[in-house]
């Protein structure tokens, strides 16, 4: 069996990493070790059986024992260890969650469903760096993939709509206390059926500009707002977050040499854990409708194709509906006035599923198979 040391399985990538390799009875596949970088000696998690105490995750000597390391500490960690960890001879698998190695030419960004042949073609090839890509580009994927595979798209402009997740945890228990406080300040007001809905609001706006208003992870309100920037910039007014898009995906296609232009503006809004992006796609030539909803549906076996009516739209096509499920709802599917070669899609996923731990257990999986 092989030794499989876990970094980072604590924090909220890394449990839900925990939940779903429990719910795939992944440990029963491996010997897992359980580092800590704060709390060595400690307990590790509850996989069914000892885990014995936690090792130190500076410890090069006891990292260098893994095959496979399995790391969702962020890229700090990354940036501190694993070149000392390299640079000491160690030739197993790194599989990170971070982005810190993800461009790098010897790691693959991994989204096996979409790009199996390109981590065949690098394990064949020796690569021993495979690192989770950046939740949007990997959800977009999961959801349209089909189309790119088939050499469909000249161009795509995404449009999307952040959940507080991606943001982090402290970042999602900001918004729901942002929403407390907004509903409190009105809750008199709200409890009269008589009052004004204009002084409801007006209310509630005084409290989002208050600087006593709980913003110290977001910078500004979400709750009742949104905010049309994501990390920080690139160049020429570009946010790294949009950067990915077109530098991710062709990498993750293994395309990068003649890229397919991907660009648009990411937007953090206020739900919780999905991810929503509106696409626009530009066919290389008029497509049938019914051929690209065969070729989205066809593309895995998590998509599911939303009619593009109201009533399954709004039930089906919302982060409530997707939130928690490995499922990628693709619907809105159509035409767009601009011309047959021009297509609109929109699409929701789990953004700490697809988006982050799921593709980290599934290339764990590769390895030990
Ligand atoms: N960068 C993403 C976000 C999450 O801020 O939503 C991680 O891929």
């Amino acid at each position: 069996m092989k030794r499989v040391g876990f970094v980072g399985w604590r924090g909220m990538v890394g449990s839900v990493l925990m939940q779903r390799m429990r719910e795939e009875d992944d440990f029963s596949l491996i010997e897992p070790v359980f580092f800590s970088t704060s709390q060595a000696g400690g307990e590790g998690p509850d996989i069914g059986g000892n885990t014995g105490p936690l090792k130190d995750a500076y410890d090069i000597a006891a990292l260098q024992e893994m095959d496979i390391i399995i790391s969702c500490q962020g890229g700090d960690y990354t940036n501190n260890v694993f070149k000392k960890l390299r640079d000491s001879g160690w030739r197993g698998y790194w599989i990170d969650a971070a982005s810190a190695l993800r461009m790098d030419d010897d790691a693959v960004i991994i989204l096996d469903p979409v790009n199996r042949s390109v981590i065949d073609e690098a394990l064949n090839k020796g690569v021993k760096n495979y690192i989770g890509g950046n939740c949007t580009v990997s959800l977009m994927l999961m959801a349209v993939g089909g189309l790119f595979d088939q050499d469909m798209v000249e161009w795509a402009s995404i449009m999307t709509y952040q959940a507080a997740s991606g943001a982090g945890a402290q970042n999602m228990r900001e918004l729901l206390q942002q929403m407390g406080e907004t509903h409190n300040v009105a809750k008199d007001l709200l409890d009269d059926p008589t009052s004004s809905i204009l002084d409801i609001d007006r209310k509630v706006v005084e409290k989002m500009r208050n600087e006593e208003f709980p913003a110290q992870n977001f910078g500004v309100p979400l709750a009742g707002s949104l905010i049309p920037w994501i990390d920080r910039e690139v160049a020429y007014g570009q946010s790294r977050e949009e950067w990915k898009g077109q530098a991710e995906t062709n990498k993750i296609l293994g395309h990068a040499d003649h890229p397919v232009p991907v660009d648009g503006i990411c937007v953090r809004v206020g739900a919780m854990r999905c991810h929503s992006q509106a696409l626009t796609i530009k066919l290389k030539k008029d497509i049938p409708l019914e051929r690209i909803k065969e070729v989205i549906a066809g593309s895995n076996e998590w998509v599911r194709v939303i009619p593009n009516e109201r009533e399954a739209t709004t039930k089906e096509l919302t982060p409530v509906a997707v939130t928690g499920k490995l499922d990628i709802h693709v619907g809105r599917i159509r035409k767009l006035n601009m011309g047959n070669e021009y297509l609109s899609v929109f699409t929701v996923g789990d953004q700490l599923l697809w988006g982050a731990a799921e593709p980290l257990r599934r290339m764990l999986r590769i390895l030990i198979e």
